[in-house]
């Protein structure tokens, strides 16, 4: 992964996912409906692949409260950097971005932590 990042960016303004945003068919889309979203029905979700951060971005564009994880420091500070210039895009973007918590490491390490403290809350 390292030697490919080079010209990789993360960029929820412009671009297919900002496109996927206006355009993309809001709860009616596959991946909206396979996490439960649905009229009346918002849950939480945990992406434990962050990547890119698109499936997420999407999510939480449609209300879900969403944890990221990505287990490689390149990608995660690629997230941050994307996560910053959304946030200082301001109005919805920003909104989005108050519903996406981003973590570093290995989600075979945290989801257990993740999971106990939702059975706490
Ligand atoms: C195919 S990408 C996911 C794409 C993402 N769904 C999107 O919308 O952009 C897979 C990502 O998952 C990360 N990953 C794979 N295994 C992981 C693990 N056990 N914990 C955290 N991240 C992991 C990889 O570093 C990679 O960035």
């Amino acid at each position: 992964m390292k030697q490919s990042l080079g010209k990789l960016r993360v960029d929820f303004v412009c671009g297919a996912v900002a496109h996927r945003l206006r355009f993309g068919g809001g709860r009616g889309q596959a991946l909206a409906k396979a996490m439960g979203l649905r009229a009346g029905k918002t849950p939480s979700v945990i992406d434990a692949t962050a990547g890119l951060g698109r499936d997420s971005f999407l999510l939480a564009s449609l209300g879900a409260q969403v944890t990221l994880i990505e287990r490689s420091e390149q990608m995660h500070t690629l997230l941050v950097q994307g996560m910053e210039r959304a946030r200082q895009e301001g109005g919805e973007f920003s909104e989005i971005m108050d519903r996406m918590t981003l973590l570093q490491g290995d989600a075979k390490d945290l989801l257990p932590g993740l999971f106990a403290e939702a059975i706490l809350d």
